[in-house]
């Protein structure tokens, strides 16, 4: 057995190689299950008893050394591989990096556009940044009006007539005032709010506003488009109701809900136990409005609508905290994008 041990060490101490599987030959024949170092493991019950004390010593530094061995060989040819790139097997299959995901509110606001876009709407966009007479003087907020604080605005440096503007109308107003009707537009886009931030409220969120003017367009026509838009959002079997409520730039106002979608309208802790979710604001145009931006409202009415992007998608896809929205957690942002 002293001369096994002896004669693998030499081979041991001799062998070297560049190729991983010269290395993989060469530790199966020494350390796999039937290789030359267990089969003398196997060996040692026949050792007399006076010299296993030295043999299985032996033995054991045997394996270590085999095994110190390869882990170094393998260490050499795994550090070379590195430095040479001409070693790269480019006819392997790429190592493609993680897909991202369409954020919520981007899907979200796709689907309103294209349900709009149906209907004949363009999109319009305007800046987040404005003045005061397109986020407010036009659409009949008097100076000091309270109406004002409805929106806690951001003014930006002091300068009371510029600031983040606190609704999409703003654009609507820009439309009004480089076109006549018919018009009929939606206008996507971020909006900012000083509010303070918690589960149903953020300083700054997404709206879809829209515009509808012409001659004759009556409350009947809103009622009827948005019914379409409910339905083609939330489902064939929605209900919508409308409850009269205030904006300054429109008259008559109103506050439109949808039959819960969670519940089916039986009730649920998302509407409260009121079978009803409110999604947006809408009215007939305030005649004033028209003609501050220079259409002539003896002959067009027409009507106007908004909604906040982030409410609906939390209602659409049961998600209980607005703040998650902005936090960019890829576990939450990848389980909505089913086009991926
Ligand atoms: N601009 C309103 C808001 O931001 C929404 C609205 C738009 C209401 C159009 C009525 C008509 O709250």
């Amino acid at each position: 057995m002293k001369d096994k041990i002896k004669q693998i060490l030499d081979e041991i101490a001799l062998f070297s190689t560049e190729s991983k599987e010269e290395l993989e030959q060469f530790r199966i024949k020494l350390l796999s299950k039937k290789g030359l170092i267990p089969s003398l493991f196997g060996d040692f019950k026949n050792v007399v008893p006076e010299e296993r004390k030295e043999m299985g010593q032996a033995l054991n530094s045997l394996k270590n050394k085999a095994q110190e061995k390869i882990v170094h060989l393998l260490d050499q040819i795994e550090s070379k591989s590195e430095e040479k790139p001409a070693d790269l097997d480019l006819s392997l299959p790429a190592d493609f990096g993680e897909l991202g995901a369409r954020h919520p509110i981007s899907i979200v606001r796709n689907e309103i556009i294209k349900i709009f876009a149906r209907l004949g709407y363009t999109v319009s966009e305007g800046p987040e940044i404005e003045d005061d007479f397109h986020n407010f003087s036009a659409l009949n907020f008097p100076p000091n009006h309270p109406a004002r604080d409805m929106q806690d605005t951001f003014f930006i440096e002091k300068d009371p007539d510029i600031a983040l503007r606190t609704h999409t109308s703003s654009v609507q107003v820009r439309v009004m005032e480089n076109q006549q009707p018919p018009i009929r537009t939606i206008s996507p886009g971020r909006v900012f709010r000083n509010e303070a931030i918690s589960a149903r409220a953020h300083c700054i969120f997404h709206q879809v506003e829209g515009l509808y003017i012409n001659e004759n367009v009556s409350f009947a026509d809103l009622k009827q488009t948005l019914l379409y838009f409910a339905r083609e959002l939330f489902g064939e079997h929605t209900k919508i109701r409308l409850r009269p409520s205030y904006f300054p730039f429109t008259e008559p106002s109103a506050e439109m809900d949808i039959s819960c979608n969670i519940c089916g309208g039986k009730g649920c802790n998302i509407c409260k136990y009121t079978g009803w979710v409110e999604i947006l604001g809408c009215g007939m145009v305030d005649p004033n409005v028209l003609d501050n931006c220079g259409i002539d409202s003896k002959k067009y009415t027409g009507f106007a609508f908004g909604m906040g992007i982030e409410r609906i998608a939390m209602l659409k896809y049961q998600i209980n905290d607005i703040r998650l929205f902005f936090e960019n957690d890829k576990r939450f942002l990848k389980q909505f994008d089913s086009a991926r």
